[in-house]
């Protein structure tokens, strides 16, 4: 891996991009960069207290802003938060210098990792499939449009992602 670059994992809410950010990095011995904890780090709160207090345009704003230390810093592996591509400017930025790749998963895979799951604003209130396939049919151009590789993670081990994701990027 260039010193520089950076590999950005975008993908659903619960597909799988914290775990495979933390496999890649043991991998290659980049640094891991998790945008939410970072986030909930330098707030001092929680991204549903985020949410809460200042809304979702705020935590927009907290998570560009991140994106374009990640950018100017670059060597790092980045697991983005799900809405991270929604702003266009993040994507160029992410494109600077990194490599992006966009983790697919079906409603029903993203459903069966996150129906226990409370730590997300967006589907607090919304935990079902129906749900969460129209955010995701919303969202879907943009993954495709920002994801240099797609890798659909599906019935899949997470080894067998892990080297799909080592393919790709060496
Ligand atoms: C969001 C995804 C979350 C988090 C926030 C908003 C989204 O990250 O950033 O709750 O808009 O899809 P994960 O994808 O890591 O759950």
């Amino acid at each position: 891996m260039e010193v520089n670059k950076n590999i950005f994992l975008i993908g659903f809410m619960g597909c799988g991009k914290s775990t495979m950010a933390r496999l890649l990095t043991e991998e290659m011995g980049a640094e891991l960069i998790e945008m939410d904890e970072t986030i909930e780090a330098e707030a001092g709160l929680s991204i549903n207290e985020i949410f809460e207090k200042y809304g979702e345009n705020h935590f927009r704003d907290l998570e560009s802003e991140l994106v374009l230390r990640i950018t100017e810093k670059g060597g790092a592996v980045v697991s983005c938060g799900g809405g991270a591509i929604l702003r266009p400017e993040n994507v160029e930025n992410m494109k600077k210098n990194g490599q992006i790749i966009y983790l697919s998963a079906q409603p029903e895979t993203i459903y069966q990792r996150v129906r226990h799951s409370t730590t997300r604003p967006l589907l607090n209130g919304n935990m079902n499939v129906e749900y969460i396939s129209s955010l995701m049919e919303k969202r879907l151009p943009r993954y495709l449009a920002a994801a240099d590789k797609i890798i659909t993670v599906d019935g899949k081990e997470k080894r067998e992602v892990l080297e799909e994701i080592l393919l790709t990027i060496c």
